[in-house]
């Protein structure tokens, strides 16, 4: 099940994610200010997905090597996202769909946390209220109507084609939002923002401190539970360290996942940061500056 939630989130991140990314390449100018707005949260992603195309997710890849289950892995990715909801991975929505949070509208996020001590939603609330406060403020300065929304024509083809063609087994949802008022704008821009940003690093930097000691998280089992009565059964009660190391990943496959989740928690050296843009003259406007600035 953990590997299963392991792919779910290669697929809740990386892959969603790259029809965003296309689409916003294809078809707003780079001058457009959602373009601009979302670039930054783009690096990277289409190369590390093409990489993974051509070594990690392959037919005989890594992850079908050494990862359960095997030459099943992509297969329970599509599974997993025939249930994939873009609304939902507004993190206050999430929060709710996972039962860790209910509707409040009197607290800070307009949840409020069933577990107190829980600092993956304490903390990724702050961030999230922070990211939708920017991009509130940032397309309201851009969008001074729902007219100007619905009538720009980069913008709509934008969301037309990641609807349609990049997310194109999903097209029909009706959950997709229409994209006519700012604050589909808003919220489409910082769960875009969210998951590839914050979100992913969750997920990701904390692989290889938590698995790199395989024994906390082995990445197969080559042995069923044993039954009740059977010499295996046996084994596992008088010497259940030893029927342990016969269970979990051999040496071989130990050292390539060790490996491979070294390589994917690192950070690159040249990481930009959420407060930082790769060139101080991103835009001239003092109004989105001005929120840049109050956000970071
Ligand atoms: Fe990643």
């Amino acid at each position: 099940m953990k590997k299963l939630l392991k792919l779910a989130f290669g697929l809740n991140t990386h892959a969603v994610i790259e029809p965003f990314v296309i689409a916003t390449n294809r078809q707003l100018s780079v001058l457009h200010p959602i373009h601009k707005l979302l670039l930054p949260h783009f690096r990277d992603t289409m190369n590390i997905n093409a990489l993974a195309r051509q070594a990690l997710i392959n037919s005989g890849g890594i992850v079908e090597l050494a990862f359960f289950p095997a030459k099943y892995s992509m297969e329970m990715s599509a599974v997993v996202y025939e249930d994939w909801i873009f609304p939902e991975q507004a993190l206050p929505a999430h929060l709710i769909k996972r039962v860790v949070a209910v509707e409040d509208s009197s607290s800070p996020h307009g949840i409020h946390l069933l577990i107190q001590d829980y600092p993956y939603a304490v903390d990724g609330l702050k961030i999230w209220s922070a990211i939708k406060n920017l991009v509130t403020e940032y397309c309201n300065f851009y969008y001074k109507s729902e007219d100007a929304v619905q009538k720009d024509s980069e913008l709509q083809a934008w969301w037309k084609e990641l609807r349609e063609e990049g997310h194109g087994d999903k097209k029909d949802e009706p959950w997709w939002p229409k994209m006519k008022t700012r604050q589909e704008l808003i919220d489409s821009c910082t769960i875009t923002i969210w998951i590839a940003s914050a979100l992913h690093a969750a997920v990701n930097f904390g692989q290889y401190p938590y698995s790199g000691y395989l024994v906390n998280r082995p990445s197969l089992s080559r042995k069923f539970m044993p039954e009740p009565g059977s010499s295996e059964y046996e084994e596992l009660k008088t010497n259940p360290d030893k029927v342990f190391l016969k269970t979990i990943v051999p040496p071989l496959q130990t050292l390539l996942e060790i490996s491979v989740l070294e390589i994917l928690s690192r950070h690159a050296s040249d990481t930009l940061y959420l407060e930082q843009r790769g060139s101080p003259e991103w835009t001239k406007d003092q109004e989105p500056l001005s929120a840049f600035e109050r956000f970071g």
